[in-house]
This record gives structure tokens, sequence and C-alpha cells, in this order.
């Protein structure tokens, strides 16, 4: 089968079954993208698929056709993946960084659907785990992201 990976195609030999985090650690070598729990309960695995966010441990490749499949290794090419990495670095959100590749997809999605979330909007979507406790870092990060956002509308 084909996929569309970072906007390339990569014909993959595997199972339809088969997980997409399997396909790209283990086939393809994007290693960002985290192995957790492997039950979509900590969401270490968070991929882009047509710009949401999805956990890529539960996910069947023999379901993705032709879905844009977005990794950590490419969200800067992303406009709002730019923006949410460069927020990471300015509110120094990672500690062991184990989670945290998750964490910036689940934040470009959230960002995407909601330019201006509210604290209610950030704690219904950011539920990925973290073990280091980064929560409120993420929280600021997005909440100054919005606040760009909200300039770049007022400049318009
Ligand atoms: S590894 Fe996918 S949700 Fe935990
Ligand atoms: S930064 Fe360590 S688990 Fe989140």
């Amino acid at each position: 089968m084909e996929l569309t990976i970072n906007g390339v195609q990569h014909h993959i030999n595997a199972d339809p079954d088969t997980p997409l985090l399997w396909v790209l650690r283990d086939d393809l070598k994007m290693t960002g993208t985290k192995y957790g729990c492997g039950l979509a309960q900590c969401g270490a695995c968070t991929v882009l698929i047509n710009g949401n966010a999805v956990r890529s441990c539960v996910t069947p490749v023999g379901e993705l056709g032709a879905a844009q499949i977005t990794t950590i290794e490419e969200i800067e090419q992303d406009d709002i993946g730019k923006r949410v990495v460069a927020a990471w670095i300015r509110h120094q959100v990672p500690q062991c960084g184990y989670c945290q590749s998750g964490q910036v997809m689940a934040a470009t999605s959230l960002l995407k659907q909601t330019p201006h979330p509210t604290d209610d909007d950030i704690r219904a979507v950011m539920v990925n785990l973290c073990r280091c406790g980064t929560y409120n870092a993420i929280s600021a990060a997005i909440h100054d992201l919005a606040g760009e956002a909200a300039e770049e509308g007022a400049k318009q």
C-alpha cells in the first residue's frame, strides 16, 4: 500500500491491521513519534492525519488510504506547527522530552481548529500524559500562541 507521510509517498509492505506507529518507527525509522502505552491512553504516539491529532498506536495503516500524515520530523513545515515548536522552546516546555512530540502534535491540531483556545478548550484537548508534569508550561505556551494569533488578526 501507499502512504503519504510528510508530503512524500511511501510504499509500505505491512498487514492492513498494523498500527501506523509500528510502520513509522520500525519500517521508516521515523523515531520522533514515541511508543508509550500502545493502548490509546498516553498520547506519546500522536501524529496529524489530515491536520487532526490521532493516536498512531491504534490506527491501522489499512484505514489511511490517501490521508495526509504529518509527523514531528516535518511539523515545522506547517505554519502553525512551526509556531508551536518555537513557543515550546521559548517556554522551555520539555523536561525529559519523551511525551513532547505528541504534545506538539496535539497543540498544533488544537490551534488549527481553535486559534484562540480558552483554558477549558486547552484542558479538553491537551489530554496527553506527561510524567514530568509540564502541563502548566504547555498551557502557557498555547496561551502565548493564541495571543500571537489575536495580534495577527488585529493587524489584518
Ligand atoms: S502509545 Fe499511543 S496513546 Fe500511548
Ligand atoms: S516531558 Fe517528560 S514525560 Fe513529558
